[in-house]
């Protein structure tokens, strides 16, 4: 639901800068003037998971009869509930050596390759081939390490290389340790030392401090600066990612 209400808040973002352009034009407004606020209306084409669900999984797979549902082939759900954690380094039920998703290596990814043609019958079936765009960018997010709403996609890709640097051992910054394996019991339910603040309320991103820390929501003070400490903060993209997680029960996944 949180997440659908930020596909919606990102599109009332971008339907407003389209209508700063073109006053008058109604663009980016329904049938009775309100802004379009729907999930179901287009996401730019981007290299991130948000994206890549809204343009691809969403709108060429889990449509009825494919890939959602009890009765999805291979058990294969790729709906925005489902999708990331049947993909992310798991094995392809129709080839069991080939792994769907691996981080950083989309030429050997089985979902890649079905997509391409070149493993069993092309995907969509029946349908015709997704757009070399459409491709390109899924090709682009697994190279960049295929980052989704998964714990384990989230400690890779984000925790591991940008946080741990600062976020370790016995004296952390923050006193949080952002360790694989620590991250979570770090994280999830845990209540800052000195302040009210819970770092990750499963469920509910909008209440976890850690997305005000990485969108820079009402900092200073007690609340300290935004992070990473010291800038190259973390694209929207990528912090949607946790977004999701978070929304979708932050799991050990
Ligand atoms: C260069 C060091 C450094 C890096 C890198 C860094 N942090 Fe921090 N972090 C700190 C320091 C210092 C604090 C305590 C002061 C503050 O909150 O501003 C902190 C505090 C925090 C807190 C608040 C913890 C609490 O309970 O008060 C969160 C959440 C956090 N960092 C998340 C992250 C995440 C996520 C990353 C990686 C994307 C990251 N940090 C990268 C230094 C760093």
């Amino acid at each position: 639901m949180n997440y659908e209400r930020k596909i919606a808040g990102f599109i009332l973002v971008a339907s407003g800068l389209v209508s700063a352009c073109s006053p008058g034009t109604g663009e980016g407004l329904d049938s009775n003037g309100n802004p379009i606020t729907s999930s179901t209306q287009p996401v730019a084409l981007r290299s991130d998971f948000v994206s890549i669900q809204a343009n691809v999984f969403t709108s060429n797979c889990a449509l009825s009869g494919c890939h959602t549902g009890a009765s999805a082939p291979l058990g294969l759900q790729l709906d925005e509930a489902n999708s990331f954690v049947n993909i992310f380094d798991q094995p392809s039920s129709e080839d069991p050596g080939s792994i769907l998703i691996i981080p950083g290596d989309p030429d050997n990814s089985y979902l890649v390759r079905k997509i391409e043609g070149t493993a069993g019958s092309r995907m969509p079936k029946d349908l015709p081939a997704l757009s070399p765009q459409k491709i390109q960018a899924i090709r682009e997010w697994v190279t960049n390490g295929a980052l989704g709403p998964s714990l384990k996609s989230i400690q890779r890709n984000v925790f591991t290389p940008l946080c741990t640097s600062c976020h370790f051992g016995l004296f952390p910054a923050g006193n949080m340790n952002l360790e694989d394996g620590l991250a979570r019991s770090n994280l999830v339910g845990i209540k800052r030392p000195f302040d009210p603040e819970i770092r990750v309320v499963a469920s509910d991103a909008d209440s976890s401090f850690l997305i005000d820390k990485l969108e820079g929501n009402n900092l200073g003070g007690s609340r300290g600066d935004r992070m990473p400490f010291g800038g190259l903060y973390l694209d929207q993209g990528s912090i949607d990612a946790l977004r999701i997680w978070i929304d979708q029960g932050a799991a050990d996944n």
